[in-house]
Protein backbone atom coordinates (compact mmCIF):
# COMPACT_ATOMS: atom_id res chain seq x y z
CA UNK A 1 0.00 0.00 0.00
CA UNK A 2 1.15 3.30 -0.92
CA UNK A 3 2.18 5.59 2.20
CA UNK A 4 3.59 9.18 2.81
CA UNK A 5 6.49 10.03 4.80
CA UNK A 6 5.02 12.40 7.45
CA UNK A 7 2.08 13.07 8.84
CA UNK A 8 -0.51 13.18 5.47
CA UNK A 9 -3.84 11.54 6.17
CA UNK A 10 -3.88 7.93 6.05
CA UNK A 11 -6.58 7.40 3.35
CA UNK A 12 -6.47 3.57 3.61
CA UNK A 13 -10.29 2.92 3.52
CA UNK A 14 -11.47 -0.39 3.87
CA UNK A 15 -12.47 -2.19 1.21
CA UNK A 16 -16.68 -1.60 -0.06
CA UNK A 17 -19.62 -3.02 2.57
CA UNK A 18 -21.73 -3.04 -0.19
CA UNK A 19 -19.80 -5.92 -2.24
CA UNK A 20 -20.07 -4.12 -5.26
CA UNK A 21 -17.13 -4.16 -7.34
CA UNK A 22 -14.92 -1.79 -7.21
CA UNK A 23 -14.10 0.52 -9.95
CA UNK A 24 -11.59 0.36 -11.94
CA UNK A 25 -9.07 2.60 -12.83
CA UNK A 26 -6.19 2.45 -15.69
CA UNK A 27 -3.11 4.39 -14.98
CA UNK A 28 -1.00 5.55 -18.20
CA UNK A 29 2.26 7.00 -17.52
CA UNK A 30 3.98 9.79 -19.85
CA UNK A 31 7.61 11.64 -18.91
CA UNK A 32 10.23 10.04 -16.45
CA UNK A 33 11.05 7.62 -14.23
CA UNK A 34 9.65 9.88 -11.93
CA UNK A 35 5.96 9.50 -13.02
CA UNK A 36 6.26 5.95 -13.52
CA UNK A 37 7.36 5.97 -9.91
CA UNK A 38 4.40 8.11 -8.89
CA UNK A 39 2.24 6.06 -11.40
CA UNK A 40 2.99 3.05 -8.94
CA UNK A 41 2.60 5.00 -5.56
CA UNK A 42 -1.42 6.00 -7.12
CA UNK A 43 -1.82 3.08 -7.66
CA UNK A 44 -1.17 1.44 -4.24
CA UNK A 45 -2.82 4.27 -2.93
CA UNK A 46 -5.85 3.36 -5.05
CA UNK A 47 -5.45 -0.33 -4.57
CA UNK A 48 -5.54 0.64 -0.25
CA UNK A 49 -8.61 2.96 -1.22
CA UNK A 50 -10.65 0.49 -2.46
CA UNK A 51 -10.35 0.68 -6.38
CA UNK A 52 -9.47 -2.08 -8.51
CA UNK A 53 -6.15 -1.11 -11.05
CA UNK A 54 -6.57 -2.84 -14.02
CA UNK A 55 -4.24 -3.01 -17.49
CA UNK A 56 -6.44 -1.63 -19.88
CA UNK A 57 -8.06 1.48 -20.61
CA UNK A 58 -11.30 -0.50 -22.02
CA UNK A 59 -12.29 -2.32 -18.98
CA UNK A 60 -11.74 1.13 -16.49
CA UNK A 61 -14.38 3.45 -15.35
CA UNK A 62 -11.49 6.11 -14.90
CA UNK A 63 -8.10 6.39 -16.82
CA UNK A 64 -5.38 8.16 -15.61
CA UNK A 65 -3.06 9.95 -17.24
CA UNK A 66 0.24 10.74 -15.67
CA UNK A 67 1.88 13.66 -17.52
CA UNK A 68 4.64 15.72 -18.62
CA UNK A 69 5.55 19.17 -19.77
CA UNK A 70 8.93 19.37 -20.72
CA UNK A 71 8.83 19.84 -24.62
CA UNK A 72 5.69 20.99 -26.29
CA UNK A 73 5.25 17.67 -27.92
CA UNK A 74 5.16 15.95 -24.66
CA UNK A 75 1.96 18.08 -23.96
CA UNK A 76 0.28 17.51 -27.54
CA UNK A 77 0.45 13.65 -27.10
CA UNK A 78 -1.63 13.72 -24.13
CA UNK A 79 -4.10 16.02 -25.42
CA UNK A 80 -4.33 13.76 -28.36
CA UNK A 81 -4.75 10.61 -25.90
CA UNK A 82 -7.69 12.22 -24.69
CA UNK A 83 -9.52 12.74 -27.42
CA UNK A 84 -8.89 9.51 -28.43
CA UNK A 85 -9.60 7.64 -25.43
CA UNK A 86 -13.00 8.81 -25.74
CA UNK A 87 -13.57 8.27 -29.92
CA UNK A 88 -12.21 4.04 -28.36
CA UNK A 89 -15.17 4.12 -25.85
CA UNK A 90 -17.59 5.46 -28.23
CA UNK A 91 -16.43 2.94 -30.57
CA UNK A 92 -16.49 -0.29 -28.57
CA UNK A 93 -20.09 1.10 -27.38
CA UNK A 94 -18.56 1.87 -23.85
CA UNK A 95 -20.18 4.76 -21.44
CA UNK A 96 -17.51 7.43 -21.38
CA UNK A 97 -14.38 7.30 -19.05
CA UNK A 98 -13.93 9.68 -16.33
CA UNK A 99 -10.49 11.09 -17.04
CA UNK A 100 -8.11 12.42 -15.25
CA UNK A 101 -4.39 14.38 -15.57
CA UNK A 102 -2.15 14.11 -13.20
CA UNK A 103 1.51 14.98 -13.14
CA UNK A 104 3.39 17.66 -14.66
CA UNK A 105 0.74 18.85 -17.06
CA UNK A 106 -1.23 18.82 -13.89
CA UNK A 107 0.23 21.42 -12.13
CA UNK A 108 1.61 23.77 -14.88
CA UNK A 109 -1.94 23.87 -16.66
CA UNK A 110 -4.46 22.98 -13.60
CA UNK A 111 -7.78 24.15 -14.14
CA UNK A 112 -7.41 25.33 -17.71
CA UNK A 113 -7.62 21.62 -18.69
CA UNK A 114 -11.02 20.95 -17.45
CA UNK A 115 -12.28 23.69 -19.79
CA UNK A 116 -12.81 23.35 -23.96
CA UNK A 117 -13.26 20.80 -26.23
CA UNK A 118 -10.59 18.40 -24.84
CA UNK A 119 -11.69 19.13 -20.93
CA UNK A 120 -10.93 16.78 -18.48
CA UNK A 121 -12.82 15.55 -15.73
CA UNK A 122 -10.32 15.86 -13.04
CA UNK A 123 -6.60 17.44 -12.68
CA UNK A 124 -4.38 16.76 -10.27
CA UNK A 125 -0.88 17.72 -9.08
CA UNK A 126 2.42 15.92 -8.54
CA UNK A 127 2.16 16.62 -4.23
CA UNK A 128 -1.65 16.06 -4.33
CA UNK A 129 -2.57 12.08 -5.36
CA UNK A 130 -3.69 11.70 -1.65
CA UNK A 131 -6.97 13.45 -2.97
CA UNK A 132 -7.22 11.14 -5.69
CA UNK A 133 -9.06 8.59 -3.75
CA UNK A 134 -12.21 11.09 -2.78
CA UNK A 135 -12.45 12.78 -6.16
CA UNK A 136 -12.70 9.62 -7.88
CA UNK A 137 -15.41 8.11 -4.77
CA UNK A 138 -17.21 11.15 -5.73
CA UNK A 139 -17.15 10.76 -10.12
CA UNK A 140 -17.73 7.22 -9.72
CA UNK A 141 -20.73 7.44 -8.06
CA UNK A 142 -19.88 5.66 -4.55
CA UNK A 143 -19.41 8.99 -2.69
CA UNK A 144 -21.91 11.81 -1.58
CA UNK A 145 -24.22 12.88 -4.42
CA UNK A 146 -24.11 16.15 -3.96
CA UNK A 147 -20.34 16.81 -3.69
CA UNK A 148 -19.04 18.69 -6.89
CA UNK A 149 -17.95 16.56 -9.69
CA UNK A 150 -14.35 16.60 -10.27
CA UNK A 151 -12.15 19.23 -9.82
CA UNK A 152 -8.70 20.20 -10.04
CA UNK A 153 -6.13 20.15 -7.18
CA UNK A 154 -2.60 21.48 -7.72
CA UNK A 155 0.50 23.40 -5.49
CA UNK A 156 3.25 22.14 -4.05
CA UNK A 157 3.52 20.47 -0.75
CA UNK A 158 6.49 20.19 0.71
CA UNK A 159 6.00 17.63 3.01
CA UNK A 160 4.10 15.07 0.64
CA UNK A 161 6.45 12.51 -0.34
CA UNK A 162 4.77 9.35 -1.66
CA UNK A 163 5.91 5.39 -1.01
CA UNK A 164 5.06 3.29 -3.94
CA UNK A 165 4.00 -0.16 -2.71
CA UNK A 166 7.72 -2.71 -2.70
CA UNK A 167 5.91 -5.37 -3.96
CA UNK A 168 5.55 -4.36 -7.12
CA UNK A 169 7.29 -6.06 -10.39
CA UNK A 170 10.34 -3.59 -10.83
CA UNK A 171 10.94 -1.85 -13.89
CA UNK A 172 13.90 -3.85 -15.85
CA UNK A 173 14.65 -5.89 -12.70
CA UNK A 174 15.28 -2.54 -10.85
CA UNK A 175 13.15 -1.09 -8.27
CA UNK A 176 12.72 2.47 -8.82
CA UNK A 177 13.23 4.60 -5.41
CA UNK A 178 12.40 8.08 -5.51
CA UNK A 179 14.76 10.24 -2.81
CA UNK A 180 13.88 13.78 -3.45
CA UNK A 181 11.72 15.74 -5.70
CA UNK A 182 11.23 18.81 -7.06
CA UNK A 183 14.50 21.17 -8.46
CA UNK A 184 16.24 23.84 -7.15
CA UNK A 185 18.31 24.54 -10.06
CA UNK A 186 17.36 26.96 -12.62
CA UNK A 187 18.74 26.21 -16.04
CA UNK A 188 16.83 28.48 -17.90
CA UNK A 189 15.41 26.06 -20.67
CA UNK A 190 13.54 23.53 -17.89
CA UNK A 191 9.74 23.65 -16.54
CA UNK A 192 10.74 20.79 -13.87
CA UNK A 193 11.09 23.63 -10.93
CA UNK A 194 7.88 24.76 -12.19
CA UNK A 195 6.32 21.65 -12.54
CA UNK A 196 7.68 19.88 -9.55
CA UNK A 197 8.53 22.81 -6.66
CA UNK A 198 11.05 22.95 -4.64
CA UNK A 199 13.64 20.41 -3.87
CA UNK A 200 12.59 18.27 -1.18
CA UNK A 201 14.32 15.16 0.62
CA UNK A 202 12.75 12.26 1.63
CA UNK A 203 14.53 11.53 4.98
CA UNK A 204 17.18 8.65 4.45
CA UNK A 205 15.92 6.78 7.16
CA UNK A 206 12.14 6.09 4.88
CA UNK A 207 14.39 6.06 1.97
CA UNK A 208 16.35 2.79 4.02
CA UNK A 209 12.96 1.37 5.41
CA UNK A 210 11.75 1.22 1.72
CA UNK A 211 14.74 -0.55 -0.08
CA UNK A 212 14.41 -2.96 3.04
CA UNK A 213 11.01 -3.85 2.41
CA UNK A 214 11.90 -4.13 -1.47
CA UNK A 215 14.76 -6.53 -0.39
CA UNK A 216 12.54 -8.10 1.72
CA UNK A 217 10.30 -8.83 -1.02
CA UNK A 218 13.25 -10.24 -3.24
CA UNK A 219 14.22 -7.65 -4.81
CA UNK A 220 17.89 -7.22 -5.29
CA UNK A 221 18.31 -3.81 -7.08
CA UNK A 222 17.17 -0.22 -7.04
CA UNK A 223 17.78 2.60 -8.83
CA UNK A 224 17.44 5.79 -6.80
CA UNK A 225 15.42 8.56 -8.50
CA UNK A 226 15.47 12.44 -8.46
CA UNK A 227 16.19 15.49 -11.43
CA UNK A 228 19.35 15.98 -9.32
CA UNK A 229 19.83 12.83 -7.13
CA UNK A 230 23.87 13.90 -6.61
CA UNK A 231 22.30 17.31 -5.60
CA UNK A 232 20.99 15.16 -1.83
CA UNK A 233 21.43 16.75 1.05
CA UNK A 234 20.06 16.04 4.71
CA UNK A 235 20.93 19.17 6.81
CA UNK A 236 24.67 19.08 7.62
CA UNK A 237 24.70 15.03 8.15
CA UNK A 238 24.50 13.40 4.82
CA UNK A 239 25.01 14.23 1.42
CA UNK A 240 24.68 12.08 -1.73
CA UNK A 241 27.34 10.12 -1.47
CA UNK A 242 26.78 9.14 2.51
CA UNK A 243 23.11 7.96 1.43
CA UNK A 244 25.28 5.38 -1.19
CA UNK A 245 26.91 4.80 1.58
CA UNK A 246 24.07 3.91 3.74
CA UNK A 247 21.48 2.15 1.00
CA UNK A 248 25.57 0.23 0.31
CA UNK A 249 25.00 -1.53 3.47
CA UNK A 250 21.37 -3.00 3.57
CA UNK A 251 21.93 -6.71 3.71
CA UNK A 252 20.74 -8.32 0.68
CA UNK A 253 20.83 -5.78 -1.54
CA UNK A 254 23.22 -6.39 -5.03
CA UNK A 255 23.27 -3.54 -7.48
CA UNK A 256 22.46 0.16 -6.87
CA UNK A 257 21.89 2.66 -9.76
CA UNK A 258 20.84 6.15 -9.32
CA UNK A 259 19.39 8.74 -11.75
CA UNK A 260 19.78 11.58 -12.89
CA UNK A 261 23.19 13.07 -11.71
CA UNK A 262 23.98 17.02 -12.67
CA UNK A 263 28.07 17.25 -13.36
CA UNK A 264 28.02 20.30 -11.09
CA UNK A 265 27.69 17.96 -8.38
CA UNK A 266 29.91 15.46 -9.05
CA UNK A 267 32.08 15.85 -6.73
CA UNK A 268 35.63 14.18 -6.15
CA UNK A 269 34.70 12.88 -3.18
CA UNK A 270 31.19 11.72 -4.42
CA UNK A 271 32.77 9.57 -7.67
CA UNK A 272 35.56 8.00 -4.95
CA UNK A 273 32.94 6.72 -3.47
CA UNK A 274 31.12 5.62 -6.11
CA UNK A 275 34.39 3.87 -7.36
CA UNK A 276 34.75 2.06 -3.88
CA UNK A 277 31.14 1.06 -3.13
CA UNK A 278 31.26 -1.95 -4.87
CA UNK A 279 27.69 -2.26 -5.00
CA UNK A 280 26.86 1.30 -6.80
CA UNK A 281 27.18 0.51 -10.61
CA UNK A 282 29.28 2.14 -12.85
CA UNK A 283 26.98 4.03 -15.53
CA UNK A 284 27.03 7.97 -15.12
CA UNK A 285 23.92 9.25 -16.21
CA UNK A 286 25.15 13.30 -16.61
CA UNK A 287 23.54 15.31 -18.95
CA UNK A 288 25.82 17.88 -20.56
CA UNK A 289 23.16 19.81 -22.58
CA UNK A 290 25.85 21.55 -24.38
CA UNK A 291 29.42 21.50 -25.40
CA UNK A 292 29.89 25.28 -26.17
CA UNK A 293 30.65 27.52 -23.15
CA UNK A 294 28.24 30.37 -24.07
CA UNK A 295 25.39 28.19 -24.66
CA UNK A 296 26.03 26.06 -21.03
CA UNK A 297 26.41 29.73 -19.72
CA UNK A 298 22.82 31.03 -20.81
CA UNK A 299 21.40 27.58 -19.90
CA UNK A 300 22.92 28.27 -16.67
CA UNK A 301 24.06 24.69 -15.75
CA UNK A 302 26.80 26.21 -13.85
CA UNK A 303 30.26 24.19 -15.74
CA UNK A 304 31.84 24.74 -18.81
CA UNK A 305 32.97 21.72 -21.09
CA UNK A 306 36.19 21.87 -19.71
CA UNK A 307 34.82 21.10 -15.96
CA UNK A 308 32.52 18.29 -17.73
CA UNK A 309 35.49 17.22 -19.23
CA UNK A 310 38.08 16.87 -16.40
CA UNK A 311 35.00 14.90 -14.14
CA UNK A 312 34.99 12.82 -16.93
CA UNK A 313 38.32 11.83 -17.16
CA UNK A 314 38.49 11.53 -13.40
CA UNK A 315 35.20 9.04 -13.06
CA UNK A 316 37.60 6.95 -15.95
CA UNK A 317 40.18 7.10 -12.97
CA UNK A 318 38.31 5.89 -9.61
CA UNK A 319 35.16 4.17 -11.27
CA UNK A 320 36.44 0.95 -12.63
CA UNK A 321 34.93 -0.02 -15.71
CA UNK A 322 32.20 3.28 -15.53
CA UNK A 323 30.41 4.22 -18.46
CA UNK A 324 28.23 7.81 -19.35
CA UNK A 325 25.55 8.63 -20.75
CA UNK A 326 23.84 12.17 -21.61
CA UNK A 327 21.51 14.26 -22.64
CA UNK A 328 21.75 17.09 -25.13
CA UNK A 329 19.59 20.32 -26.19
CA UNK A 330 20.23 21.17 -29.97
CA UNK A 331 19.07 24.57 -30.68
CA UNK A 332 18.88 26.37 -27.68
CA UNK A 333 18.53 30.56 -27.99
CA UNK A 334 21.16 31.88 -30.33
CA UNK A 335 23.02 28.45 -30.86
CA UNK A 336 25.82 28.95 -33.70
CA UNK A 337 27.16 26.46 -35.72
CA UNK A 338 30.48 26.99 -33.78
CA UNK A 339 28.58 26.24 -30.65
CA UNK A 340 27.21 23.35 -32.21
CA UNK A 341 30.30 21.73 -33.58
CA UNK A 342 31.65 22.25 -30.10
CA UNK A 343 28.55 19.77 -28.91
CA UNK A 344 29.94 17.52 -31.41
CA UNK A 345 33.40 17.95 -30.11
CA UNK A 346 32.60 16.98 -26.28
CA UNK A 347 30.59 14.37 -27.81
CA UNK A 348 33.72 12.74 -29.55
CA UNK A 349 35.88 13.24 -26.54
CA UNK A 350 33.50 11.65 -24.42
CA UNK A 351 32.58 8.56 -25.97
CA UNK A 352 29.19 7.73 -24.56
CA UNK A 353 27.27 4.67 -24.59
CA UNK A 354 23.77 6.65 -25.41
CA UNK A 355 23.11 10.27 -25.90
CA UNK A 356 19.29 11.29 -25.73
CA UNK A 357 19.12 14.46 -28.04
CA UNK A 358 15.95 16.54 -28.40
CA UNK A 359 15.46 19.94 -30.76
CA UNK A 360 14.86 22.45 -27.68
CA UNK A 361 11.11 23.80 -27.76
CA UNK A 362 10.11 27.03 -25.59
CA UNK A 363 7.99 26.19 -22.70
CA UNK A 364 6.26 28.86 -21.13
CA UNK A 365 7.31 31.26 -18.29
CA UNK A 366 10.68 29.67 -18.05
CA UNK A 367 13.31 32.50 -17.92
CA UNK A 368 14.37 31.09 -21.83
CA UNK A 369 11.29 31.77 -23.15
CA UNK A 370 12.50 35.70 -23.25
CA UNK A 371 15.28 34.81 -25.52
CA UNK A 372 14.17 34.80 -29.06
CA UNK A 373 13.50 31.42 -30.26
CA UNK A 374 16.05 32.10 -33.43
CA UNK A 375 17.65 28.60 -34.31
CA UNK A 376 15.05 27.71 -37.37
CA UNK A 377 13.61 24.50 -36.76
CA UNK A 378 14.89 23.03 -40.51
CA UNK A 379 18.61 24.04 -38.47
CA UNK A 380 17.25 22.49 -35.65
CA UNK A 381 16.48 18.80 -37.30
CA UNK A 382 19.85 19.31 -39.38
CA UNK A 383 21.81 19.53 -36.28
CA UNK A 384 19.65 17.07 -34.05
CA UNK A 385 20.70 14.34 -37.41
CA UNK A 386 24.19 15.13 -37.49
CA UNK A 387 24.45 14.67 -33.48
CA UNK A 388 22.89 11.89 -33.57
CA UNK A 389 24.70 10.49 -36.95
CA UNK A 390 28.10 11.35 -35.41
CA UNK A 391 26.92 9.54 -32.07
CA UNK A 392 25.84 6.26 -33.86
CA UNK A 393 29.81 6.23 -35.68
CA UNK A 394 31.22 6.88 -32.38
CA UNK A 395 29.33 4.05 -30.80
CA UNK A 396 29.82 1.63 -33.62
CA UNK A 397 33.43 1.99 -33.13
CA UNK A 398 33.36 1.37 -29.76
CA UNK A 399 30.71 -1.38 -29.89
CA UNK A 400 32.74 -3.42 -32.58
CA UNK A 401 36.32 -3.06 -30.31
CA UNK A 402 33.65 -4.73 -27.02
CA UNK A 403 32.61 -7.86 -29.25
CA UNK A 404 34.57 -10.65 -28.76
CA UNK A 405 35.00 -10.02 -24.26
CA UNK A 406 33.39 -11.24 -21.68
CA UNK A 407 30.84 -9.23 -19.57
CA UNK A 408 28.87 -10.16 -16.50
CA UNK A 409 25.49 -9.52 -16.97
CA UNK A 410 22.15 -10.21 -14.97
CA UNK A 411 18.84 -11.48 -16.47
CA UNK A 412 15.92 -9.24 -16.57
CA UNK A 413 13.34 -11.87 -17.79
CA UNK A 414 12.52 -13.03 -21.59
CA UNK A 415 13.26 -10.88 -24.77
CA UNK A 416 10.56 -9.35 -26.80
CA UNK A 417 12.76 -10.63 -29.60
CA UNK A 418 13.85 -12.92 -30.82
CA UNK A 419 11.99 -15.63 -29.35
CA UNK A 420 13.85 -18.14 -26.67
CA UNK A 421 16.11 -15.14 -25.47
CA UNK A 422 16.80 -13.74 -22.45
CA UNK A 423 17.43 -9.83 -21.52
CA UNK A 424 20.13 -9.14 -19.23
CA UNK A 425 22.17 -6.32 -18.37
CA UNK A 426 25.13 -5.31 -17.14
CA UNK A 427 26.79 -3.31 -14.13
CA UNK A 428 27.51 -0.31 -16.70
CA UNK A 429 23.92 -0.28 -17.89
CA UNK A 430 24.74 -1.76 -20.99
CA UNK A 431 22.45 -4.37 -23.05
CA UNK A 432 22.62 -8.12 -23.36
CA UNK A 433 20.44 -10.26 -25.43
CA UNK A 434 21.51 -14.35 -25.11
CA UNK A 435 20.22 -17.70 -26.33
CA UNK A 436 19.54 -20.35 -24.95
CA UNK A 437 17.67 -22.00 -22.07
CA UNK A 438 16.14 -20.45 -19.13
CA UNK A 439 17.33 -17.69 -17.11
CA UNK A 440 15.87 -16.46 -14.30
CA UNK A 441 15.30 -13.57 -13.83
CA UNK A 442 17.71 -11.67 -11.16
CA UNK A 443 20.51 -14.51 -12.21
CA UNK A 444 23.91 -12.73 -13.30
CA UNK A 445 25.74 -14.96 -16.23
CA UNK A 446 28.79 -14.63 -17.96
CA UNK A 447 28.65 -14.01 -21.30
CA UNK A 448 30.97 -13.47 -24.30
CA UNK A 449 29.88 -10.87 -26.57
CA UNK A 450 29.56 -11.63 -30.30
CA UNK A 451 27.59 -8.79 -31.61
CA UNK A 452 25.18 -5.72 -31.34
CA UNK A 453 22.76 -3.57 -32.93
CA UNK A 454 21.89 -0.28 -31.73
CA UNK A 455 22.62 -0.15 -27.89
CA UNK A 456 21.97 -3.48 -27.55
CA UNK A 457 24.80 -6.63 -27.54
CA UNK A 458 24.41 -10.43 -28.31
CA UNK A 459 25.93 -12.82 -26.63
CA UNK A 460 26.61 -16.43 -25.55
CA UNK A 461 26.34 -17.77 -22.03
CA UNK A 462 29.51 -19.17 -20.94
CA UNK A 463 27.66 -21.67 -18.92
CA UNK A 464 25.04 -22.44 -21.69
N1 LIG B 1 17.18 16.80 -14.22
C1 LIG B 1 17.76 16.31 -15.38
C2 LIG B 1 16.79 16.10 -16.54
C3 LIG B 1 15.70 17.03 -16.79
S1 LIG B 1 14.54 16.75 -18.08
C4 LIG B 1 18.94 17.18 -15.72
O1 LIG B 1 19.28 18.06 -14.99
O2 LIG B 1 19.59 16.99 -16.72
C5 LIG B 1 15.29 15.60 -19.21
C6 LIG B 1 15.96 16.21 -20.39
O3 LIG B 1 15.02 16.90 -21.21
C7 LIG B 1 16.99 17.26 -20.06
O4 LIG B 1 18.21 16.70 -19.69
C8 LIG B 1 17.09 18.04 -21.34
O5 LIG B 1 18.04 17.50 -22.21
C9 LIG B 1 15.71 17.89 -21.95
N2 LIG B 1 14.94 19.14 -21.87
C10 LIG B 1 14.54 19.80 -20.76
N3 LIG B 1 13.89 20.93 -21.10
C11 LIG B 1 13.88 21.00 -22.45
C12 LIG B 1 13.38 21.93 -23.41
N4 LIG B 1 12.76 23.04 -23.02
N5 LIG B 1 13.56 21.67 -24.72
C13 LIG B 1 14.20 20.54 -25.12
N6 LIG B 1 14.69 19.64 -24.27
C14 LIG B 1 14.55 19.85 -22.95
FE1 LIG C 1 15.64 21.01 -15.12
FE2 LIG C 1 18.09 21.81 -14.67
FE3 LIG C 1 16.58 20.95 -12.67
FE4 LIG C 1 17.48 19.23 -14.47
S1 LIG C 1 18.77 20.46 -13.07
S2 LIG C 1 15.41 19.37 -13.66
S3 LIG C 1 17.43 20.43 -16.33
S4 LIG C 1 16.24 22.79 -13.88
FE1 LIG D 1 8.47 15.43 -17.61
FE2 LIG D 1 7.80 16.20 -15.23
FE3 LIG D 1 9.56 14.23 -15.53
S1 LIG D 1 8.14 17.53 -16.95
S2 LIG D 1 10.56 14.82 -17.43
S3 LIG D 1 7.43 14.18 -16.11
S4 LIG D 1 9.57 15.80 -13.95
Amino acid sequence: MAMFQNSLPDLTKPPRPDGAEAPAVYIETYGCQMNTYDSQAIGGLLEGAGFRVVDNELAADAVLLNTCSVREHAEHKVISRVGELRHRRLEADLAPAIIGICGCMAERLGDDLRKGAKAVDLVVGVDNYDALPGLLRGLTGGGNAARPRGGAVTGHRHDAHYVAPPELYPTNNSHLVTIHKGCDYKCTYCIVPMTRGPQSEKAPEVIVEEIRSIVAQGGREVTLLGQNVTAYRCGDRLDFAGLLEMVAAIDGLERIRFLTGHPHDMHRHLMDTIGRLEKVCPWLHVPAQSGSDTVLRRMKRLYTAADYLDMVDYARRVIPGVSFSSDFIVGFPGETDADFRATLELVRRVQYDQIFSFKYSERPGVPAARLADDVPLEVKKSRLAELMAVQQEIWSAAADTLVGGLVTAVCEGPARRPAGAWRLRTANNRKVIVHGPEVAAGSSLEVRLTGWEGTTFFGESRAG
